[in-house]
């Protein structure tokens, strides 16, 4: 990392809202915004489409030794192909936690976000940013939410998607399965980490998050 260079690191929970805002204080900043959730999610896709068991570890590593996955102007690619839409599907939401918990799939994931912030000013969201991938980074923040309030988030989100079959209940059901998954697995837990300042989202705007992370960043590096 450079003198000069800018590293944020943005972790939380399922639903917490930390893409929104990572999103939008890269655009603020003017620097390079990198969702690594999306890249498990890449890989589950691919997992799922080879009809290949997210249990069955062997099968799933020796498919992510001969995939490609990369950023290019902010939308991910999958072999070369754009996947935005297909991983937000309920299917992967499901799935992705099992994938993602495989600590040789994480070794590989942590390799190319740790190439992804060497060259640019990144800010970058996940589940273990602050604690394995960037330690060293700028700034640290933890996004949390009320699981309820999580719930809601991603259940307008699937509705608005276009999903019929699913009901707030479910959604509940599936955040709470995946924060146990997250928070739990042997390998880089979601953890919040001593040095990162904690944000709740629950009765705040979007506008009020970003504020309250802006005032932090230029409150001095
Ligand atoms: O942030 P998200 O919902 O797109 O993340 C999808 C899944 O990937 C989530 O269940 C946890 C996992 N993940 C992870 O383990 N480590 C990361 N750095 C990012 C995501």
């Amino acid at each position: 990392m450079g003198d000069d260079s800018l590293i944020i690191a943005v972790d939380g929970p399922a639903g917490s809202g930390k893409s929104t805002l990572a999103k939008k204080i890269a655009n603020i900043l003017e620097i390079e915004y990198i969702d690594t959730g999306a890249m498990y999610r890449a890989l589950t896709l691919k997992v799922i489409e080879a009809g290949i068991h997210p249990m069955h570890e062997e099968e799933v590593l020796k498919l992510l030794n001969n995939t490609t996955i990369s950023f290019k102007n902010n939308h991910i690619y999958l072999d070369g192909i754009m996947v935005d839409d297909k991983i937000r599907e309920n299917i992967i939401n499901k799935k992705v936690s099992d994938i993602a918990k495989i600590s040789k799939v994480r070794e590989e994931m942590v390799n190319i976000q740790k190439e992804l912030a060497r060259s640019n000013n990144v800010i970058m969201d996940g589940r273990d940013i602050g604690t394995v991938v960037l330690p060293d980074a700028n700034f640290k923040f933890f996004i949390t939410a009320s699981v309820e309030e999580r719930a809601r988030r991603r259940y307008r989100e699937l509705i608005e998607r276009g999903e019929r079959n699913i009901t707030y209940q479910e959604t509940l059901q599936d955040i709470e399965n995946r924060d146990r998954i997250d928070s739990t697995r042997k390998v880089s837990p979601l953890l919040k980490s001593s040095d990162s300042y904690e944000i709740d989202t629950t009765d705040k705007t979007i506008d009020q998050s970003v504020e309250e992370i802006l005032n932090i960043i230029r409150g001095g590096k």
